[in-house]
């Protein structure tokens, strides 16, 4: 790559010198959003650094991410052939697997109406506008009542653990068309135990780059394997159990409706894209997966951040109060009527930005950016922390303040500004799952702030460190939450 030829017009990327075999990786260190961003300020929006043997591009900076991801979205849109990604899903994940693009494109499509149609289905009662809400509102219950006990029993608990299991049933609910118990064993120690999973898939992991790495005995790599391993057979016997009592004219779920359309395509014999059924129905076990990490890892740090800032969880219930008041659930009808819910939202994404970077991406060809040169097949990673901590866009961007999305007078968001906060990617690859994220994480914080009041452990320190991975996690720990009187309302 160093001694590729640059086609005339075109400059060589920049970037620090790479050491021989292990090339920039102790400059990137355990938290390489941070020291990605420092080297950013030194060698500009596009730079190229090694890891292993491997260069590595990192894209900062708003425009440049957008030039690149939608502008040229095509030349950015794959994904690079990595050790740890060909471990996911048996190597058949819509998210990280190095499927061609025309497979990738019509994968992506069925997840993407498949996720639309079961969120936006009726409920089963006319209380909710449509199933998602009705999913989100019953678990949104029970886990009050799980904390609720939890706390009699314990006097704490801790919020990572509960909340996974509640955003986990949502997601089953659609994929699956059911819900497990908070103490169902199988559930509770497949989703509480998904740390290493993010560990290991976040952009930069060594193991990835170094192939020596991938022989040497590690607890964290064989604990992904084990994730994953146990993962599969988890949605495998689920989708079996589908199979066997699949009725073409009652589609119960994501599930149901992924095998019809396998059952329609082997009737479809103009379809021109190649998939087997594994490929189709397997795409449920990305949605599974995504669907409670990320949702319950923003719910996680909302309740941190809850609790260390105790004026702002305030304002919050007192937004409640007044505009939906205490009587009743609130409803994703409300969510227009709550501007500093949603500023609270937005600044969690942001000052969190949980999400460091993006899934890394691929060039599918060769082509330039700002005017430097870059071969096919190079990995890319884009640093969305950076995007959402830069001084020249945020004011005191270390701060917590989710009055910055506010308009003077504090009745309305500032859409312009919200936009300008990156978690889901941008372009070809943007989650898929953006708008049932977004009601997710609104609709649970407005019940749960509703009904609970939380509060740190008396002695105990908040540590609010992250911890690095593809979701960085905050460190477990135990809060205390109480129910919102009578009297305060
Ligand atoms: C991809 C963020 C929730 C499904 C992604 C990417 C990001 C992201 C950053 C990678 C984009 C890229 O590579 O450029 C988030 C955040 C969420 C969330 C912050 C919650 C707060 C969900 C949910 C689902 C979902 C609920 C589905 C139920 C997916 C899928 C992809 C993806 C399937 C892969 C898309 C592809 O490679 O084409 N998400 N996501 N996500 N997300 Fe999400």
């Amino acid at each position: 790559f160093f001694h590729t030829e640059i086609p005339e017009g075109l400059r060589r990327l920049p970037g620090p010198k790479p050491l021989p075999i292990i090339g920039n990786v102790l400059e990137v260190g355990s938290r390489p959003y941070l020291s990605l961003t420092a080297m950013s300020k030194r060698y500009g929006d596009v730079f190229q650094i090694q890891i292993g043997m491997r260069p590595v591009i990192v894209l900062s900076g708003n425009e440049t991410i957008r030039q690149a991801l939608i502008k040229q979205g095509e030349e950015f849109a794959g994904r690079p052939d990595l050790y740890s990604f060909r471990l996911i899903n048996d190597g058949k994940s819509l998210a990280f697997s190095t499927d061609q693009a025309g497979v990738w494109r019509a994968r992506r499509k069925l997840a993407y109406s498949a996720l639309r149609s079961f969120s936006t289905l009726e409920g089963t009662t006319p209380e909710y506008s449509c199933m998602l809400e009705e999913h989100i509102c019953k678990e949104g219950e029970y886990l009050i009542k799980q904390l609720n006990t939890v706390m009699k029993a314990d006097g704490s608990f801790d919020p990572f653990h509960h909340i996974v299991i509640s955003v986990a049933n949502v997601i089953c609910g659609m994929c699956f068309g059911r819900r497990y118990d908070h103490n169902d064993q199988e559930l509770v120690s497949l989703v509480t135990l998904s740390d290493e999973f993010g560990q290991v898939v976040g952009s930069g992991n060594p193991a990835d780059f170094i192939p020596a790495l991938q022989f040497l005995p590690s607890t964290t790599m064989k604990r992904f394997m084990d994730i994953n391993a146990r993962f599969s057979q988890f949605v495998q016997k689920i989708v079996s159990e589908h199979y066997a009592t699949y009725d073409k004219d009652n589609i119960r779920d994501i599930t149901d409706s992924l095998i019809d359309h396998c059952e329609d395509r082997k009737l479809d014999e103009n379809s021109n894209v190649q998939m087997s059924d594994e490929k189709i129905v397997g795409i449920v076990n990305d949605l599974f997966g995504a669907g409670f990490d990320t949702i319950s890892t923003a719910l996680s740090w909302s309740v941190m951040y809850l609790v260390a800032y105790p004026e702002i969880q305030e304002r919050l219930y007192e937004e409640l109060k007044d505009k939906v008041g205490l009587d009743r659930t609130p409803l994703l009808s409300d969510r227009p009527n709550l501007p500093f819910l949603e500023a609270f939202i937005l600044e969690l994404f942001r000052h969190s930005s949980f999400l460091p970077f993006t899934i890394p991406h691929c060039t599918t060809k060769d082509t330039s950016l700002n005017g430097y040169f870059i071969p096919k097949d190079t990995c890319v990673f884009i640093n969305q922390w950076q995007v959402n901590h830069e001084p020249e866009t945020w004011k005191d961007p270390s701060s917590f303040n989710p009055d910055r999305f506010l308009s003077a007078d504090g009745t309305e968001v500032n859409r312009l500004e919200g936009e300008k906060v990156m978690v889901f990617g941008m372009g070809k690859r943007r989650c898929i799952g953006e708008v049932i994220a977004r009601n997710e994480v609104y609709l649970f914080l407005a019940i749960i702030v509703q009904k609970l009041h939380f509060h740190t452990m008396p002695g105990e320190p908040l540590d609010m460190t992250p911890e690095y991975g593809l979701t960085m996690k905050h460190k477990r720990c135990h809060l205390r939450a109480t129910m919102r009187m009578r009297n305060e309302q």
